[in-house]
């Protein structure tokens, strides 16, 4: 057994550097005068494909994260099963009951246990309903009919988790799905997982870019109901497989790992992330740095109910987390994205999270918001803080 778990990335890189040139042909089809105008030059994304395998390896370092040849193990101990179809549209569905025998249902359901805590879903995998802390779809569906589309588009989700929304992106038919999270658990979760999905990539899929990265051999258009309608429906019916990759990948990096400015992604998210940031401006001006001209930020964060100018600096912890900066009001974070440069921000949602929404399950048997409120009045957190809110700003750079 390796000590480091075996991830290829190589199609990931591949694809950045067949749009690394595409981007340098685009800045050459600019005129001079404005590339001449700007004070920073962008770094290239081939420029930043070429410093990913050190980042990667930093990233995934056993002798930093001592559970890394355990999890490892989890990946060897998959069984080898084949998805005769996969649904990203209407949810995170690799496979089907009867892909599988129970043996190696019960087998699926050992190995992925073995990387828990699992909180962000939920996935179907081979008829194994794994039921996680929390239900990430609904916070999806609440911001969907806000974005622009992704069809088609470059996408970056920081801060992504085991990359449950990444696959949401996917299914709406983003080009390319980068995600990234410096926790090494949640990237295994994520490959454990893309491991039964690539079957449905195309050899050519990290390559084509920007419309062919799905062909219409593997993408059949499947009836879901109104609210589903308007999407692309990464609903796959196996055809072959194929030694290759969905252009879905996450990478273990922060934020800070990142080149100082890329303007590459046409939609850049930050969900769950400002929060967790010593300084929420320097995120903001960071999610800036990785988005186009024209591009879109999707920001998802804890808010307080507020004028402009509140906001919430919790001394101590806030629900039982102890790296949590900053909790705006909603008008606030507004006239911060319009200080850091965004255009037309908004507030397109606010949703008081519910225990319904993150709980415990036989997935995640830690603690959770139940038990991160006060138990005689569910509108504190059990240090008196307002209970969790959450709240969708989108606007464009
Ligand atoms: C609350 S979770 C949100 C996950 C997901 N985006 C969602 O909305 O469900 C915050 C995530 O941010 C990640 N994170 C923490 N610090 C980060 C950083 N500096 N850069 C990027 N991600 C970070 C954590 O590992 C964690 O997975």
């Amino acid at each position: 057994m390796s000590d480091q778990p075996v991830i290829d990335y190589q199609d990931l890189l591949t694809g950045l550097n067949t749009l690394g040139e595409q981007q340098a042909q685009a800045l050459r089809a600019h005129s001079k005068r404005a590339a001449n105008k700007r004070s920073v030059k962008p770094a290239s994304l081939s420029q930043w494909a070429a410093q990913l395998p050190d980042a990667i390896a930093r990233g995934l370092n056993p002798q930093r994260w001592g559970d890394l040849p355990q999890w490892q193990q989890c990946l060897d101990s998959l069984p080898s099963l084949t998805a005769s179809s996969c649904d990203f549209s209407t949810g995170v569905r690799i496979g089907e009951a009867n892909d599988c025998s129970d043996a190696q249902r019960e087998q699926l359901r050992t190995s992925l246990m073995a990387l828990h805590p699992w909180r962000k879903g939920p996935y179907q995998l081979f008829g194994l309903d794994v039921d996680t802390e929390w239900r990430s779809d609904w916070k999806w569906d609440r911001l969907l009919p806000h974005i622009a589309p992704l069809k088609d588009k470059l996408v970056l989700d920081v801060g992504c988790g085991n990359g449950y929304h990444c696959w949401r992106m996917y299914g709406e038919g983003a080009q390319r799905v980068i995600g990234i999270d410096p926790s090494p658990r949640f990237v295994v979760q994520f490959y454990a997982l893309k491991h039964f999905a690539n079957q449905f990539a195309t050899p050519t899929s990290a390559l084509q870019f920007p419309s062919k990265a799905a062909s219409p051999e593997t993408l059949a258009l499947k009836k879901t109901g109104p609210s589903t309608q308007q999407a692309p429906a990464r609903t796959t019916t196996a055809q072959h497989a194929v030694d290759t990759s969905l252009p879905v990948d996450i990478l273990p990096l922060g934020i800070e790992d990142l080149p100082a400015t890329l303007e590459a992604f046409d939609t850049v998210f930050s969900m769950g992330v400002l929060y967790h940031r010593r300084s929420a401006m320097d995120h903001l001006l960071e999610l800036k740095a990785c988005l186009k001209p024209g591009g879109q930020l999707v920001l998802e964060t804890l808010v307080i109910d507020g004028s402009k100018d509140e906001v919430l600096v919790p001394e101590g912890r806030y629900a039982k987390m102890r790296n949590v900066w900053f909790i705006p009001s909603p008008p606030t974070l507004l006239s911060w994205l319009r200080k850091c440069g965004f255009k037309t921000p908004r507030l397109v949602d606010v949703c008081d999270t519910s225990t319904a929404e993150q709980r415990s399950t036989p997935w995640m048997h830690f603690e959770s918001l139940p038990d991160f409120l006060d138990a005689n009045d569910s509108s504190r957190t059990c240090e008196g803080h307002p209970a969790p809110r959450r709240a969708v700003f989108v606007a464009e750079c």
